[in-house]
């Protein structure tokens, strides 16, 4: 299997937002309760936060992570999770059927978020409740004083604002599932009354209008028009939120998935122009792939015994061949940076999640964790538009999928040059030959693969590094000329400067 590609320092696609490499933490399962937050756990610091957790994020360099929710946010009322912990109310929450202790709220994330060198990418509840509650969460987080909410915080032991920059305006309000779910000119009209009101609060922040659930729901298409036709002026981004699973266990067709997501990006970015050509507006909607993921449990209902505390939800066991779909993912959002700015991995911690932790126990990574990793620390700079070359193949649902799934990314600050790819093919290795000419001279710092022969190898407590990625990958260069190999179905990151 031969594969060549052509990566010229000119042939730019954008600059790559440091937030595409995003992530998601809702109150649901055991994200927050045994996830971040495990007071009497061995590694737990003063306010309860799970020390092993905060290094395993943070070796993540996640940028900005969503919170609270998720559909949890459309039945919240964020004044419940402020204030004296003893006084806080223990609430029937309607979203997962759980109970919701409120120990940790608004200030506690911000504080735990900081810890971890995150943003905060807030949410706010247009389920349902709408503009009053959202203008006084913005006034309690943003503003600095001499108000009701700003003072109310200050008393609250946060004397410095936690200006959070990027809100929600709600979360998957198309969705019949969604507390309060909304017709698209309902929320249209809702989202855009809200979204003026929370800048009048705080001019500096940016907003997200809720996209469609799924590209495969009826209204989806037309809900994205009507919605920005009415909030165009006051929104910064649409949202998109897409999943993937391979339940029919058909591997070749599941790693063709990212096709779809390239696609679903590229409807949606047509749909925001279209907006803007009817509105004859200079104003550029950019996107938020605010919810993305390798999804195998999805469907599964809710806990089956309702009103419990944290119970373990969506904990998915990821696979090799799931990491693999990450890494095509990832690709895929590289490939649209120029109006991908924002995405977030769904979720972050043990549900959906790169990371498990067992409650009183210990933590491990799954297989997921290592292409985003390296996504993360190696995918920041320069998107380059990349000429690639590959064998192709039809799966169930695509034609002419290329064996070969890859991108450059150019750090100039570094003088590094990084290429991510897949490996498609599940039983031959692939050669990759790159011509990067316009880089003059470079040398091999490093080929990271992660491979193996079974593709439904997984990390569990009991074997925590059965899929790990090494250093060992057969990269040489010969006069601008990189050759590579790929191993069968692997995800590969070669750096060069
Ligand atoms: O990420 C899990 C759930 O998936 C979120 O709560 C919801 O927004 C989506 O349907």
């Amino acid at each position: 299997l031969q594969s060549t590609m052509l990566i010229d320092k000119h042939f730019t696609i954008s600059p790559v937002d440091p937030r595409l490499y995003g992530s998601f933490i809702e109150h649901l399962g055991r994200a927050v309760y045994g996830g971040i937050y495990e007071p009497g756990h061995p590694t737990a610091d003063e306010n309860g936060f799970r020390r092993d957790a905060l290094e395993a994020i943070r070796a993540l360099q996640v940028p900005i992570i969503r919170y609270p929710g998720g559909n949890f946010v459309s039945g919240y009322n964020w004044e419940d999770g402020v204030g004296p912990k003893d006084k806080r109310k223990r609430l029937l929450e309607l979203a997962w059927w759980t109970t919701e202790t409120n120990e940790v709220g608004t200030n506690e994330f911000a504080d735990w978020a900081k810890l971890v060198g995150s943003e905060v990418m807030m949410a706010v509840n247009l389920g349902t409740r709408g503009i009053d509650a959202a203008r006084d969460l913005v006034e309690y987080c943003n503003h600095p004083s001499g108000s009701y909410w700003s003072d109310l915080r200050i008393s609250h032991g946060y004397k410095e604002p936690h200006r959070f920059k990027t809100w929600c305006l709600g979360n998957e309000m198309d969705g019949p599932w969604q507390i309060g779910a909304k017709t698209a000119v309902e929320y249209g009209r809702l989202a855009n009354e809200t979204a003026k009101v929370m800048r009048w609060v705080d001019p500096s922040i940016e907003l997200v209008a809720c996209g469609s659930s799924s590209s495969g729901m009826s209204t989806f298409a037309e809900w994205e028009a009507t919605v920005l036709d009415l909030t165009y002026d006051n929104v910064d981004y649409l949202s998109l939120h897409t999943y993937y699973n391979n339940n029919s266990n058909d591997t070749a067709n599941f790693l063709a998935r990212s096709l779809d997501m390239d696609q679903f990006i590229g409807s949606v970015a047509s749909i925001c122009d279209y907006v803007k050509a009817k509105k004859r507006s200079k104003k550029k909607i950019m996107l938020s792939l605010d919810e993305w993921n390798v999804w195998n449990s999805i469907g599964s209902s809710r806990a089956e015994e309702r009103w419990q505390v944290a119970p373990p939800e969506f904990e998915d066991v990821y696979t090799h061949e799931d990491a693999l779909a990450v890494g095509c993912f990832l690709i895929t959002l590289l490939k649209h940076a120029d109006r991908v700015k924002m995405a977030c991995i769904a979720q972050l911690i043990n549900v959906i999640a790169p990371i498990m932790t067992e409650n009183g126990g210990p933590l491990w990574l799954q297989t997921t964790y290592y292409p985003f990793l390296h996504a993360s620390i190696y995918g920041r700079g320069t998107v380059l538009h990349p000429i690639i070359s590959s064998p192709k193949h039809d799966t169930k649902d695509f034609t002419d999928v290329p064996y070969l799934e890859a991108i450059s990314v150019y750090n100039e600050e570094q003088g590094h040059i990084t290429i991510f790819a897949v490996n498609r093919h599940l039983t031959e290795r692939m050669e990759l030959d790159v011509d990067i000419r316009s880089f003059g001279e470079v040398s091999l710092l490093e080929h990271i693969v992660l491979e193996n022969e079974d593709l439904k190898a997984v990390n569990t407590k009991a074997n925590p590094r059965n899929v790990v990625p090494h250093s060992g990958g057969k990269t040489s260069i010969d006069n601008g000329r990189i050759k590579a190999v790929l191993a069968q179905a692997s995800w590969n990151v070669i750096r060069l400067q």
